[in-house]
């Protein structure tokens, strides 16, 4: 006979809890690993971590509506003939067409446009609706070589080498058959319909002086104009950088572990690569050491959602950051008014990541006709521009309460850590000390 205590309620283990019980069961009855879209869900130390000290009396601000703070940048100035010159410091990260629908894609072209940014292609190649309506259209080269070729990167104003990305470095993209469309099967020379896994390194080189002959190669297809971006995920960001220097990137794109992604594993996303705050630093770090910083420009990403983030993402000493996720949620990602069909799929707004299932009722991660005709890329276009301009007021805002008259002089100096990780991560004193974890290296 059992006893039953009735003074201690039933417990769960918080190791086995109902998630991961879940998960198991669906293993079990599966025999299949789950993909996903999006980037990790869980708690990781976070720009949330950091807070801006603000000006007083040791430090002077900058009177909001008459002193100016500039947020211009400029990529790409140590080798490209026309280097990219942005208003903003906030880039439109790489997305796929084919991950993406053409509307959706045109709409972050326009969006961009607007708000005098860049965006970018991505696995699968250039569209027209894309070119055509981004100003700044930065192309990337990536180890599938899906939809890539010499025209294209002669129409892009900046080359961007992938070889990471933050939500699963050493790992290749994946794009499921139910996405391939006849246009996105043509686009990258492969059958209809057919799972496409795409390589997780490039086909001819295997280290970085194969890279360096990769990056001349194209410098010379482009006449030395175009500015070569060298793309990596957030793993060894120290040796990762100093590598791209050498082998002569103008730009360091670093995407930590928050990074979205079309789709892959979601054990790759939740288990691999390192949260973006602890990749800041390091990075920097190397571009000092090779006496690069600011003539290598850093671009960072994986999780920014606010101006705030981008404050603090420069602060720590980059140039300017790219959003993936948080533009698809301007464009129209996960909004609660599709909740009726989110809920037909067994989701709800603001968890909905079967992104690689193509059926988003959103038209935007998807490629079937009548729900991509559902996302109006004007209307979607100017969202997104709006949600830039705010992220950019906002960053503008905490710079002049910092005494700051460009966002690039905002230094770690401005800021203080909330937790032992944050400060050990980012290399900013605790609150109220002067003190780090680790001072000394990394
Ligand atoms: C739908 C989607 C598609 C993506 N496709 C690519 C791609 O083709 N190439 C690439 O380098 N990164 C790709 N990424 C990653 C983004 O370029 C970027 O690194 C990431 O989204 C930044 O993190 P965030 O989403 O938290 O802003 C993709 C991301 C998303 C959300």
């Amino acid at each position: 006979m059992s006893y039953h205590n009735p003074y201690t309620p039933p417990r769960k283990s918080a190791t086995f809890d109902d998630y991961t019980l879940a998960e198991i069961r669906r293993a079990a009855a599966t025999g299949i690993y789950d993909i996903r879209g999006a980037g990790t869900k869980r708690k990781v130390p976070h720009f949330d971590d950091l807070l801006f000290l603000g000006a007083s009396i040791s430090r002077y601000p900058l009177e909001g509506y008459r002193e100016k703070c500039d947020t211009s940048v400029v990529l790409g100035t140590r080798y490209a003939k026309k280097p990219i010159q942005l208003k903003i410091p906030i880039t439109i990260a790489g997305m796929s067409f084919g991950a993406l629908s053409g509307p959706a894609k045109e709409a972050l072209g326009r969006g961009a446009t607007i708000s005098g940014t860049s965006t970018t292609t991505g696995d699968g190649g250039m569209t027209d609706e894309e070119r055509g309506h981004s100003q700044t259209l930065v192309y990337q080269y990536l180890p599938s070589r899906y939809g890539m070729n010499p025209k294209d990167l002669r129409r892009a104003d900046a080359i961007e080498v992938v070889v990471g990305q933050g939500a699963k470095p050493g790992g290749g993209g994946m794009l499921l058959g139910q996405k391939i469309s006849d246009r996105v099967a043509n686009m990258r020379n492969l059958p209809k319909g057919i799972d496409q896994r795409s390589a997780c390194r490039h086909p001819d080189w295997t280290g970085p002086d194969d890279l360096e002959i990769k990056i001349l190669e194209i410098r010379e297809i482009t006449d030395w104009e175009k500015p070569i971006y060298v793309k990596v995920g957030g793993a060894r960001p120290y040796y990762d950088t100093a590598l791209a220097v050498k082998a002569g990137a103008d730009v360091v794109v670093l995407d930590g572990m928050q990074g979205g992604t079309a789709a892959t594993q979601d054990v790759f996303i939740e288990h691999v690569g390192m949260p973006i705050l602890a990749c800041i630093r390091p990075a920097v770090q190397a571009l000092q050491d090779l006496g690069m910083h600011r003539k290598v420009q850093l671009v960072v990403s994986g999780g920014i959602r606010s101006g705030a983030d981008v404050a603090k993402a420069l602060a720590l000493g980059a140039d300017a950051v790219a959003i993936g996720t948080a533009a698809l949620v301007a464009i129209g990602d996960n909004d609660p008014r599709w909740e009726e069909e989110y809920q037909k799929l067994g989701t709800t707004a603001g968890a909905y990541d079967d992104w690689h299932e193509g059926k988003d009722p959103a038209g935007i991660t998807t490629q079937d006709p009548e729900l991509a005709a559902r996302l109006d890329p004007v209307a979607a276009g100017r969202r997104l521009a709006n949600y830039l301009k705010v992220m950019t007021l906002e960053a503008q805002t905490i710079a002049r309460a910092c005494g700051k008259n460009h966002l690039h002089n905002l230094e770690p100096e401005d800021l203080c850590a909330l937790t032992m990780e944050a400060a050990a991560m980012a290399q900013i004193p605790l609150a109220g000390t002067n003190w780090y974890p680790g001072k000394g290296g990394f």
